[in-house]
């Protein structure tokens, strides 16, 4: 511990949200570095803090907004765990990121991870947060062949890394934070995946198991992950000169409640959606190919094609997850980056 906490000290990474003091900045913050690459995450993190100062701010703001901050991040479904946390943490405990263990776990969107990296980092109390980075770390140095995924494993790991406070009567809170964070720059900088870890700039690697039994490019073992499911889309992009047809996506499920250009889980050609926009009682001037995109989720593949559709005016009554958008409105909604290929096509973020 005394080496790696040397080690962090003298190369650890400047973020926005070290050092900083506030469990919030930590909370945020590592909510957003579940799903992207931390250099990624300084722009979102530098606007949303920005934007929501405090817990009382975030619990008020409103969903397109939160939605619309979060924009690019994926899974969307955290952002709105957020603001639900915020609003328990107004109503039951002061607009405070409680400092228990149990509490923490008990609110929405918290789970093990993030509640040992807000009471570790945040707090300064000694308890784990053993993420996919610190997992790959300690795999290596006890040189453990189990699956990682498995629960056993990480609990296992969990345990280890509390015992090891205990035993080692750490307590200093500086020491705490920086310990916790020292594991997740050695995972991210040194003990990296997919290859050659850099076992000669790594201050365990005298003690390194996997080091030592030459272990470190095979370790750790990983069960693979499921196959996703291929879904075939067509995206309709209806416009009237500079106006677009956008909808709603529905309020539960993948993208609940952003917006999209509409379309059908299927594969169209141009005569498909020519025929298709004409039942719906469309009357098409032009119909285009764009490119086509793929935007890989956890679960699911889209496979997407696109066609401009051109029409003269917008006489169909719009259904009620419809609207009609400018580019000026364009650029407020929350469009997921599922679809950035057409929103870079239209250059539709380009004041940012
Ligand atoms: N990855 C996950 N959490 C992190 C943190 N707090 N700092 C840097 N990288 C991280």
């Amino acid at each position: 511990m005394k080496k790696l906490l040397k080690w962090y000290r003298a190369s650890k990474r400047s973020f926005p949200w070290r050092d900083t003091g506030d469990p919030f900045d930590v909370w945020i913050s590592e909510i957003m570095l579940q799903q992207t690459r931390t250099q990624a995450v300084i722009g979102y993190f530098e606007r949303f803090r920005n934007e929501i100062k405090d817990i009382e701010a975030l619990s008020l703001i409103e969903d397109d907004r939160l939605m619309r901050l979060w924009e690019g991040l994926g899974y969307y479904s955290r952002a709105r765990n957020l603001k639900r946390c915020a609003q328990v943490l107004m109503e039951r405990y002061e607009g405070r990121l409680p400092e228990e263990q149990e509490a923490l776990l008990s609110l929405p969107g918290i789970g093990p991870y993030t509640a040992g990296a807000i009471l570790s980092i945040g707090y300064g109390r000694p308890y784990p947060a053993v993420d996919g980075n610190v997992l790959r770390v300690l795999a290596r140095y006890f040189a453990i062949k189990e699956n990682i995924r498995s629960d056993k494993v990480r609990k296992l790991m969990e345990e280890t890394i509390a015992s090891c406070y205990r035993d080692n009567k750490i307590t200093d809170k500086q020491e705490i934070r920086d310990l916790t964070q020292a594991f997740m720059d050695l995972g991210a900088v040194v003990c990296i995946p997919n290859g050659k870890p850099n076992c000669e700039g790594c201050p365990l690697h005298q003690n390194c198991k996997a080091h030592i039994e030459g272990l470190s490019d095979v370790l750790p073992y990983r069960s693979k992950n499921k196959e996703r499911k291929i879904v075939d889309r067509t995206l309709f992009i209806i416009r009237n000169g500079d106006t677009f047809l956008v909808s709603k996506r529905p309020n539960k499920g993948l993208l609940a409640d952003l917006y999209e250009f509409p379309g059908v889980d299927e594969r169209f050609d141009e005569k498909d959606v020519d025929r298709y926009l004409k039942e719906k009682g469309y009357d098409p001037l032009q119909i285009r190919k764009l490119p086509s995109s793929k935007h890989i989720f956890s679960h699911v593949e889209w496979h997407m094609d696109a066609y401009e559709i051109r029409i003269s005016n917008w006489s169909l009554p719009l259904k009620e997850n419809e609207m009609l958008s400018d580019r000026k409105d364009l650029q407020s909604l929350a469009i997921p980056s599922a679809f950035k290929t057409y929103i870079d096509y239209y250059g539709l973020r380009e004041s940012e």
